[in-house]
């Protein structure tokens, strides 16, 4: 059961660690800042009206008929707190979350040792599910329609197939890429497909003001509408450039204000529109190696050595969200407005 995280296992005080190198140890400070800054209740959950909405019937109703709720989909781009709804629900319906991920569940027997071990009203989270593959993905639908596990023991003519029942689950799935589920895997989420909105500036800066609250921070208002700016109207980036910002801040001794954000951020290479230097990469080659476009993934891939679902996943929902480029039927190109933004910068750089 090594792949299943549970909270109480990462909880388990009794635990003999081994000191960690240096650098592991600051990575692991950083994980549990990140942990203290997710929202536990759903008053402190921001932003996502729609869905907070539609959660709150469907649980309600669920529990009033003393049954888990059915299973659900969030889909989105990553960062904008798709595993934190599925916790605020575990936690709702006082339920013991377990968490897996697409990747992690490799072979059939993987997926069956999962929902064995699962108990009456668990929510079983798979992250990233659309890296399941087709064999895991036929034994899932049984087990979500019906709680009914097959297993296939032996090979050739003398296999036979044994039918598990299993306790009654709830499945929460994530996925940054809806168009990789098979439609029959869509269609098993009985209690709904969600797709979570980018947010606004305006809840982003709410975010930044909770997250500084909880890391004790004194953040200026200009600052924190500046940080807000440069965000991609996602909660995970707000709170790393409030971090770096807050290191920033320290090492100068001096408070978190415009001032600080501008230098801070400018260190990191993230730009007035919260272009990131990889994101500015990608515009430079599409214009400079390729006329502006339009240009293949594939190619565009490979002059970046970038994987494409990196490309994919990572900086075109926010470049898309822009308009600093398109994706027509012939590939990608840069729109006006990137031509404009890094010619901006080239100017500022003389
Ligand atoms: N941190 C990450 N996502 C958040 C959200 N939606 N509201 C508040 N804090 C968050």
């Amino acid at each position: 059961m090594s792949r299943i995280l549970n909270r109480s296992r990462v909880s388990k005080k009794s635990e003999k660690i081994e000191d960690p190198p240096a650098e592991k140890a600051l990575l692991g400070e950083e994980i549990f800042l990140d942990q203290a800054l997710r929202p536990s209740r759903w008053n402190d959950y921001i932003g996502q009206k729609n869905i907070k909405e539609n959660l709150r019937i469907l649980l309600t109703a669920a529990g009033e008929r003393k049954h888990p709720p059915e299973h659900l989909l969030f889909y989105g781009p990553a960062g904008l707190g798709k595993t934190t709804l599925a916790h605020l629900i575990a936690k709702e319906i006082g339920a013991q979350i377990k968490v897996t991920s697409g990747p992690a569940i490799e072979k059939v027997g993987d997926l069956a040792s999962v929902l064995t071990n699962l108990s009456p009203g668990d929510v079983l989270f798979i992250d990233e599910v659309h890296r399941l593959n087709k064999a895991i993905e036929e034994i899932l639908y049984p087990a979500m329609e019906s709680g009914k596990l097959d297993i296939i023991i032996g090979k050739g003519p003398s296999a036979r197939t044994i039918q598990l029942e299993l306790p009654p689950f709830t499945l929460i799935a994530a996925t940054t890429r809806i168009a990789l589920l098979s439609s029959p895997l869509r269609s098993r989420f009985g209690g709904g497909v969600f797709r979570l909105e980018f947010y606004t500036p305006e809840e982003i800066e709410e975010i930044i003001k909770r997250s500084a609250k909880i890391l004790g921070v004194e953040v200026e208002k200009t600052a924190s509408k500046e940080i807000a700016k440069r965000s991609r109207f996602t909660p995970r980036t707000a709170n790393y450039l409030l971090k770096r910002c807050r290191d920033f801040a320290q090492i100068q001794r001096g408070v978190l204000d415009m001032q600080t954000v501008e230098k801070a951020l400018e260190l990191l290479g993230v730009d007035a529109l919260g272009l990131q230097p990889s994101d500015r990469a990608l515009l430079s080659t599409i214009i400079e190696k390729f006329g502006g476009g339009p240009v293949g993934l594939n190619t565009l891939s490979a002059a970046l050595s970038e994987e494409q679902s990196t490309i994919e996943e990572v900086h075109e929902p926010y470049l898309l969200q822009l308009g600093l480029i398109e994706r027509t039927a012939r590939g990608r190109t840069a729109t006006p407005k990137a031509f404009e933004h890094l010619n901006g910068i080239k100017r500022t750089l003389l």
